[in-house]
């Protein structure tokens, strides 16, 4: 990760990796991560629990899926508000929002300095929008400070890489060919909060009380299709295309991206099966209250 620049924004990295390429690749497969991810919302959503009349907040909402839920689940009496950094999630979510006909409002805004009121939310949600503040306890003491007394946060976060193998077989599959770092879990990224210590610590100092991990796992399908081959190929377009592979492999010639191509194609073809190629996820459902 680069020192960031002095007097820039916070969080400018990750606004302008989420509003260049990136951004853009999550648009094309947006329908395919949230197929992929569909579970692990449930279950912070089962946590949630928001009811009739609520207002929430989806925070790092993406193209919206999650938003839809929430504002189902509040219905008329309540509002749901999703607030994102990258236009072009939010221009989709825009969109599915006007298909369904729901009345959402989507902000582009930073959530590490929420544009609200003070004590304007029953509950703050996320599913896998958390894990990128510069500062998290800065972040989380402002999306707090949102919440009505006695209000709630729940969101999903992945635990860490080993038992995620959705992250680690196609980086073990290549480990002959690249060098990997080692994930920094105190920086920004999907295992930010993967070691429950720190997420405690990070939520406490932010003024959160009652915090709970709960841990979820389930397998999901990273390739379909209806040969074990065309599921290794759906598979391999998701793996480099987002993901820790393709940031891995980026300027590295094409030589070495054919070698690494070969590899995980291979590792992928031994995890098909007749319904599907299927990979572990694991994920805290992380509760607290604003104390
Ligand atoms: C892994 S994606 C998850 C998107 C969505 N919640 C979903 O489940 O499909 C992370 C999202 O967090 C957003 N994000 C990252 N940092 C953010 C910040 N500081 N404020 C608001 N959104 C942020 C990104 O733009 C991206 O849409």
């Amino acid at each position: 990760m680069e020192t960031p620049i002095p007097d820039a924004p916070p969080n400018a990295e990750q606004i302008e990796y989420w509003n260049g390429a990136v951004g853009l690749r999550w648009l094309t497969y947006n329908d395919w991560l949230d197929e992929r991810t569909a579970a692990y919302g449930r279950a912070a959503f089962a946590a949630a629990a928001p009811r009739p009349g609520e207002a929430v907040l989806d925070i790092g909402c993406g193209a919206g899926a999650t938003t839809f839920e929430l504002a189902r689940a509040v219905g008329r009496d309540g509002s749901a508000t999703g607030i994102d950094i990258s236009a072009p999630l939010l221009g989709r979510a825009r969109e599915r929002a006007a298909a369904l006909g729901l009345a959402v409002e989507f902000l582009e805004a930073d959530a590490s300095r929420p544009p609200f009121a003070p004590q304007r939310f029953d509950l703050l949600f996320s599913r896998f929008g958390v894990m990128f503040f510069d500062d998290p306890v800065a972040a989380f003491a402002e999306l707090r400070k949102t919440l009505k007394p006695g209000g709630r946060i729940a969101f999903a976060c992945w635990q860490e890489p080993r038992l995620n193998d959705w992250y680690e077989l196609p980086l073990t599959a290549i480990a002959h060919l690249v060098e990997r770092a080692p994930v920094d879990t105190r920086q920004p990224g999907p295992f930010a909060f993967s070691d429950p210590g720190y997420t405690r610590e990070v939520l406490t100092a932010a003024g959160f009380a009652q915090i709970e991990l709960a841990p979820f796992a389930t397998p999901f399908y990273l390739g379909r299709g209806a040969t074990r081959e065309a599921m290794a190929d759906d598979a391999m377009e998701q793996v480099f295309r987002v993901g820790p592979v393709a940031r891995l492999l980026e300027a590295r010639g094409e030589e070495l991206n054919a070698a690494a191509r070969d590899a995980i194609r291979a590792a992928l073809l031994q995890l098909a099966d007749d319904d599907g190629l299927e990979v572990g996820g694991a994920i805290w459902v992380v509760t607290a209250r604003a104390g």
